[in-house]
C-alpha cells in the first residue's frame, strides 16, 4: 500500500522584522481586514493541508493567541533562535515527523498571495514530481531578494541571495517570492546537508535548490503571472503599498460584482466584507471586519462601519457604527454614532448628532436630532424628540428605558432608567421622566414658567435691550421688585393645557 499522500503547509513567522519598528511582531501587524499572517493562512486554506505547522519565535506567545483564534487547527513550532529559514523548515518538519507527500513552505509576510497561485504551484510541482519548485517573479526592482539562477537551458540551478551574489546574478530580475512546493522526504534529506556558509551564517531554505540539482533531483520554477502577489512587507511604507495594493484588488472585485464604488481610491474594504448588488459606497469610506452591506443601500461619504449589517436600501451617512445593525431602509446620520447592539428596525431613522447603544429602535421609529439612547427599547413608529437623554447609567447600574409605538416624547426629555411611556403616550418638552407613563397619557415633569413683567426695564435700565422693551410697549417693572412674579400672569403651562389643543408635546420635534 502506497503511504497517504499528505499536505503539510509550514508558514514562517518567526522573523522579528526590524525594519517594522515595532513591539508587534511583523506578521501580526494588520492589512485589510487580516493580519499578515491570517493573509497567508487564508491563501492556503484551499489547499485542504493535513497539517498546517507555523514557526513563531519573535513574539511567539502573542503569535500564539493569534493563531489560537484564527486558525485554531495550526500548530505553532517553537524557533527559538531564528538561525535561517531553512532550519525553520527543518525544526517544523521534525513537529510532523511522519509521511512522505507535499510539503507548502510560505514566508509568512506575503500577505497578497492569492490562493489560485499558491494553488497553481502545487499543482504543477506534484503533476511533475519535483522534488522541490520555487514560485518566481520577474520584478521590476530586486533589490534584497533571492535570485533565481538557471542554466543555458533554462533550468532552475540555484537561488543566491543578494548579498551573496556576482555582480551578474544581482543583474536578474527574476526573484525568488519565498513561497515553494516541496516532496517531503527529498526536503527532509536536503534540509540535513544545509550549510551556513554563507554571508548571514544561516541555514538557507533556498539552498536546498542547489543541493537537490545537483545531486540529480528535479527541481522547477513556477513562475507567477502576477509580481504584485509575491511582494513582502518589511517596513511600514512596504506596509502602505501593500495596503493600497489589496485595497485596489478588492474594490475592484467588488465593482465586478454590482456594487458602485463613487471613489475607490478612497475607499478601504477589509476583505471580511460583504457587499450586495447595487450597493453604493460614496467617498472616504471604510468598511471593516464582518460588515454586511444589503442590496441598493447607499454608505458615505464619510463613514465608518465596523462589524456593522446594514439592511437593503439603507443609507449611512458621515457617520461611525461598530456592532451595530440597521434594517432595510432605515437611515442614519448625518453624524451618527451607532454603538454595540444598536439595533434599527426597518425603516427607523437615527439623525444628526445622535448616539445609539445596546438598544432596539422599532421599525419607522425616529431619533431624529441630538439624542443619546443608551439601553433602551423603542417600539414602532414612535419620535423622539430632539435633545433627548435616555439617563441609563446610576453610577454603579445600567437600567433599561422602554418606550412604547406610535409614542410621541417632546423635545429635551431626560428619561430617568428603569422608566417606560407606554404605547401612544406623549411626554411633554423638557421633562424629566422618572415615573412610567401609562399609554395614551401625556407625561409632564417640568417646573411652571413664570414671566417677571417690566423687569428689564427696571433692573437693567439703559441697556439696549430696555430700550428695545420700552419701544416694545413692555409693562413697568412689577412694584414688588425683581424676586417677585405676578402669579397672576398668564402662564401658557402644561398644568393648564393638557388635555387643550395646544398640548405641552406640541413642543416635540420630528
Ligand atoms: C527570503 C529568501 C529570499 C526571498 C525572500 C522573499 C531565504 C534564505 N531567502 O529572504 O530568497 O527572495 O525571502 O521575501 O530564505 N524566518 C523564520 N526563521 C528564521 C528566519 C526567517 O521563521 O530563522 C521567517 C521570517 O519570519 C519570514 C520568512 O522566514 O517570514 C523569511 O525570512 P526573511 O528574513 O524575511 O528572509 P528574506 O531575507 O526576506
Ligand atoms: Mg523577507
Amino acid at each position: 500500500m502506497p503511504q497517504p499522500h499528505l499536505r503539510t503547509v509550514v508558514v514562517l513567522a518567526a522573523g522579528e522584522g526590524k525594519r517594522m519598528k515595532s513591539t508587534l511582531p511583523k506578521v501580526l501587524h494588520p492589512l485589510l481586514g487580516r493580519t499578515l499572517l491570517g493573509h497567508v493562512l487564508s491563501a492556503a486554506a484551499p489547499l485542504a493541508a493535513d497539517r498546517t505547522v507555523v514557526v513563531v519565535g519573535h513574539g511567539a506567545d502573542q503569535v500564539r493567541a493569534h493563531l489560537t483564534d484564527v486558525a485554531p487547527d495550526a500548530t505553532p513550532v517553537l524557533q527559538a533562535e531564528q538561525l535561517g529559514t531553512g532550519h525553520a523548515v527543518r525544526i517544523a518538519l521534525e513537529a510532523v515527523p511522519d509521511g512522505a507527500g507535499t510539503v507548502v513552505v510560505i514566508n509568512g509576510d506575503v500577505p497578497l498571495l492569492r490562493p489560485e497561485t499558491v494553488g497553481a504551484l502545487v499543482t504543477a510541482h506534484e503533476q511533475a514530481g519535483a522534488a522541490a519548485t520555487v514560485l518566481a517573479a520577474e520584478v521590476p526592482d530586486p533589490t534584497g531578494l533571492g535570485r533565481i539562477v538557471r542554466d543555458a537551458d533554462g533550468r532552475l540551478e540555484q537561488i543566491v541571495e543578494e548579498r551573496d551574489a556576482d555582480a551578474t546574478q544581482r543583474a536578474i530580475r527574476e526573484i525568488n517570492a519565498g513561497i515553494y512546493a516541496f516532496d517531503a522526504m527529498r526536503l527532509r534529506d536536503a534540509l540535513g546537508k544545509l550549510s551556513t556558509d554563507n554571508d548571514q551564517g544561516e541555514e538557507y531554505l533556498t539552498d536546498v535548490f542547489g543541493l537537490l540539482r545537483s545531486s540529480g533531483e528535479p527541481v522547477a520554477v513556477h513562475v507567477a503571472d502576477d509580481h504584485v502577489e509575491t511582494l513582502g512587507c518589511n517596513d511600514r511604507v512596504e506596509l502602505a503599498t501593500l495596503r493600497r495594493l489589496l485595497r485596489d484588488r478588492v474594490n475592484e472585485a467588488w465593482m465586478r460584482t454590482g456594487v458602485s464604488l463613487l471613489d475607490p481610491a478612497t475607499t478601504w474594504i477589509d476583505v471580511t466584507v460583504a457587499l450586495d448588488r447595487d450597493a453604493v459606497v460614496d467617498q472616504n469610506t471604510q468598511l471593516r471586519g464582518s460588515t454586511v452591506v444589503g442590496a441598493g443601500a447607499l454608505i458615505g461619504p464619510d463613514v465608518t462601519l465596523v462589524d456593522t449589517i446594514v439592511g437593503p436600501a439603507a443609507s449611512v451617512v458621515r457617520s461611525h457604527a461598530v456592532g451595530a445593525e440597521v434594517g432595510a431602509g432605515a437611515s442614519v446620520g448625518p453624524y451618527a454614532y451607532l454603538r454595540p447592539a444598536a439595533r434599527l428596525a426597518d425603516k427607523a431613522k437615527v439623525g444628526t448628532f445622535v448616539e445609539v447603544k445596546n438598544s432596539e429602535i422599532g421599525a419607522g421609529s425616529k431619533v431624529p436630532h441630538l439624542t443619546y439612547v443608551g439601553d433602551a427599547t423603542i417600539g414602532e413608529q414612535s419620535n423622539i424628540g430632539a435633545a433627548s437623554v435616555f439617563v441609563n447609567y446610576d453610577g454603579v447600574n445600567k437600567h433599561r428605558t422602554v418606550i412604547g409605538s406610535h409614542a410621541r416624547t417632546g423635545a429635551d426629555n431626560m428619561f430617568v432608567a428603569p422608566v417606560e411611556v407606554g404605547d401612544g403616550a406623549y411626554t411633554a418638552a423638557g421633562s424629566v421622566i422618572v415615573e412610567d407613563v401609562p399609554a395614551g397619557a401625556m407625561g409632564v415633569a417640568r417646573a411652571r414658567q413664570r414671566n417677571i413683567e417690566g423687569w428689564v426695564v427696571k433692573r437693567r435700565a439703559g441697556t439696549a435691550a430696555a430700550q428695545a422693551a420700552e419701544r416694545a410697549g413692555a409693562v413697568q417693572g412689577a412694584p414688588n421688585g425683581a424676586g417677585a412674579a405676578s402669579d397672576s400672569e398668564a402662564m401658557h403651562g402644561p398644568g393648564e393645557t393638557v388635555g387643550g389643543p395646544s398640548g405641552a408635546g406640541d413642543t416635540a420635534t420630528e
